[in-house]
């Protein structure tokens, strides 16, 4: 059977189309936030190898930003957007809600427990981002049903709390985490990269080959001497403002000084560069 693209702004729509498909077909949902790239793209391509039908949403939550400016900054390309998915696939359904759709009556966030792991890194340098995350990944899974969602694993913590929003909500879906997709040169993909100069782009590279140094030194030394290593790396580079370096339990995602055997970890790191803030992480074991 043939089907074409839609795309669909209103709950209410949305809804009423996903009731007409079959019970039996699996549904995937890649939520974004627009500004489309090979990232994206290589989500909504794996969402769509693994289901029948695919949801991809767009929509800039304004809850889940701190910083206003950030919010006003972040780019809007829905026809764009809407071109790269349609090169993937014409049977997916892209929802655009307003934010008058998902926020009713105030735009505000609702307050979760994450037990803790909205405390740290990300947590700490962007108030209530999280509540925001899961206030519109909450609302959009309540809406949609799919049976999995996918989510990069350049937003680690992001994929973690995730996970643990579906644990404590009760919402019986599969959390997908997918590798983190790289520039050429390392950079990870992000739709903020688009606000760096060309040069600077390039030298960005400086992030991913200090995670990688710092996961080859993981293996030899203790996660206090890599941390160090890395505040000094940054210290002789004016370009790039290290805003943290964290050396965490994958499940907890709590800061460690001392490595214990058996227990995996990752890095995590956030640095401003001109004026762009940009995250990334590494397995390290
Ligand atoms: O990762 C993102 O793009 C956003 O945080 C998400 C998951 C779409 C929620 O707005």
């Amino acid at each position: 059977m043939q089907f074409s693209m839609l795309v669909i702004e209103t709950k209410n729509k949305l809804k009423e189309v996903l009731s007409k498909l079959d019970d039996n077909l699996s549904l995937g949902l890649v939520p974004t936030m627009g500004a489309l790239h090979k990232g994206h793209a290589s989500l909504i391509q794996k969402a769509v190898n693994e289901n029948d039908r695919v949801v991809v949403s767009i929509f800039v939550n304004p809850t889940q930003f701190n910083n206003k400016e950030d919010l006003d900054k972040y780019p809007k390309t829905l026809e764009s957007d809407i071109k790269l998915i349609s090169s993937i696939s014409k049977d997916i359904f892209v929802f655009t809600p307003a934010v008058s759709e998902i926020y009713t009556d105030s735009v505000v966030p609702k307050i979760y427990d994450f037990e803790g792991l909205d405390k740290v890194m990300e947590g700490e340098f962007r108030d209530d981002h999280f509540n925001g995350v899961g206030t519109i990944v909450e609302e959009l899974l309540t809406i949609i049903k799919p049976t999995k969602a996918y989510f990069g694993e350049k937003d680690f913590q992001q994929l973690r709390i995730i996970q643990k929003l579906t644990e404590i909500q009760h919402i019986p879906v599969e959390i997908i985490g997918c590798e983190i997709i790289r520039e050429d040169h390392g950079l990870a993909m992000s739709s903020r990269n688009e606000r760096l100069s060309k040069k600077i782009r390039q030298k960005a590279a400086f992030i991913y080959k200090t995670l990688q140094t710092a996961k080859n030194k993981f293996g030899m030394e203790n996660a206090l001497n890599v941390k160090d290593w890395v505040i000094n790396e940054f210290q002789k580079n004016d370009e790039f403002e290290l805003e943290y370096f964290d050396i965490t339990d994958v499940e907890t995602l709590t800061p460690i000084n001392n490595k214990i055997n058996n227990v995996k970890y990752r890095a995590f790191i956030a640095v401003y560069v001109e004026d762009v803030r940009l995250i990334d992480n590494i397995a390290l074991n």
